[in-house]
This record gives C-alpha cells, sequence and structure tokens, in this order.
C-alpha cells in the first residue's frame, strides 16, 4: 500500500506503477490492489525457491548431470512439483476418473500425483532432464488459471543454475534436506551443502 502511495506521487516504470494506473482507471479496487501484489509475492517467490532448492538437491543427488539441457527446468518442476495440491470449486457436474462431480463440489488437484503417474511418464521418480516431451501439470493443467509466471520461473531457474555452475562449480551436500511441514506446499527449509 506504501509503494501504491508512493507511485501515485512518482511513477515508474514497474509494475505496481501500472497496477495503479488501473486503479485509477476504476478496474481494479485499493484491495484488489493489495491482494494481487500479495499473490505475486507469494506465487513468485515461495515456489520458485523451493524449485531451485529441490533442483540443487537433484543435481547433488544424481551425479553426471551437470550438463543442462533445454528441458531441465521443466523436469525440476515435474519432480519436485512445488506447489503440491490447489483446491477449486466445480462449476458443472462432471465424471472424471469414474466419479462423479456435482457442480459446487470442492476438488483438490493434486499436482504432485498427476506428475508422478505411472500411466504418463517413464518411471516417474526418475529424475531425468532429457525427458521430452515432459507433459506436467507442475503449473497446472491448462485454462484461464494457468500460472501467470511460468516463463518468468523457467527463466529464473536456468538462469540461477547458469549462475551456481559459473560462481560454484563446486558443491558438495553435507547432510539431507529439512523438508517444510506443509501438504500444500513441497518446500525446503534448508539444505546443507559445502561449497569448495
Ligand atoms: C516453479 C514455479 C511455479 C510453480 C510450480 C507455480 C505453480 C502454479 C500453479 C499450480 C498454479 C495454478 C494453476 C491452475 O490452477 O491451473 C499457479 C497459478 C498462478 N501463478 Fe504460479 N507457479 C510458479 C511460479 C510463479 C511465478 C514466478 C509467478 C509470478 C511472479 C506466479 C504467479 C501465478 C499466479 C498469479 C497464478 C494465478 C493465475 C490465475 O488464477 O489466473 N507463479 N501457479
Amino acid at each position: 500500500m506504501n509503494m501504491a502511495a508512493d507511485r501515485k506521487q512518482c511513477p515508474a516504470k514497474d509494475i505496481v506503477t501500472t497496477l495503479v494506473a488501473a486503479e485509477d482507471e476504476g478496474n481494479l479496487s485499493s484491495g484488489e490492489f493489495g491482494f494481487f501484489v500479495l499473490m505475486l509475492a507469494v506465487a513468485g517467490n515461495e515456489t520458485t525457491r523451493n524449485a531451485i532448492t529441490h533442483g540443487m538437491h537433484a543435481f547433488l543427488t544424481h551425479p553426471g548431470k551437470r550438463e543442462r539441457p533445454r528441458t531441465a527446468a521443466e523436469e525440476i518442476i515435474r519432480w519436485a512439483t512445488p506447489v503440491n495440491a490447489f483446491q477449486r470449486t466445480a462449476t458443472q457436474d462432471t465424471e472424471l476418473g469414474g466419479k462423479q462431480i456435482r457442480k459446487g463440489d470442492r476438488v483438490g488437484l493434486f499436482y504432485s500425483s498427476a506428475n508422478h503417474d505411472p500411466e504418463v511418464f517413464d518411471h516417474p521418480d526418475l529424475f531425468d532432464i532429457t525427458r521430452d516431451p515432459d507433459p506436467h501439470l507442475g503449473f497446472g493443467g491448462g485454462g484461464p488459471h494457468y500460472c501467470l509466471g511460468k516463463s518468468l520461473a523457467v527463466l529464473e531457474i536456468d538462469l540461477i543454475f547458469d549462475a551456481l555452475a559459473d560462481a560454484m562449480p563446486e558443491i558438495k551436500p553435507v547432510g539431507d534436506p529439512r523438508r517444510l511441514r506443509s501438504a500444500w506446499i513441497n518446500g525446503v527449509k534448508e539444505l546443507p551443502v559445502i561449497v569448495g
């Protein structure tokens, strides 16, 4: 909210200025602005941060996989599935996997289950950065709520592993990851490593 007030006085070339303009045009209420920025901060942080840590853990525990093909970031997302599950409300009656879903039912979407489906992926528990195609649902299954930040997330993951390979080529694990206790976010609290 402070940033919004600041950008009203002093516009900049950033997303807050764009959103504040939408608010001024009557397209976004002040509350909606606040929640949208909050959503961007959480959706763009917990997810990529944990994907990168899982990716680092996977590279450290799968030696010989240092050459990264362009498919690597997508496989990191599939293997890690940073968002375990979301909930949706059915807008119409339907049938899925032989189950009746009625309009108004709350439905759990378990992305981690979909991303380890043996009918879709060969050896689903194998971290394989050459997997191609890799039709994972880590960013959702398409449709209007498909992840808004997908391209940014893939770019961030690619760039951070490029930067780490340049700056810290010798990273070794010195302990197991400490996992976040959450049914929602597949998170890592810490991953102890030594940089040689
Ligand atoms: C590895 C990184 C990420 C993962 C695994 C991820 C995962 C997801 C998933 C599963 C959804 C729901 C999709 C659906 O229901 O169809 C979603 C939606 C969304 N994501 Fe991401 N996300 C990531 C990165 C980001 C980033 C970097 C941003 C923004 C900076 C972002 C912004 C959003 C927003 C705004 C939505 C809601 C879209 C809507 O409801 O219209 N995400 N994401």
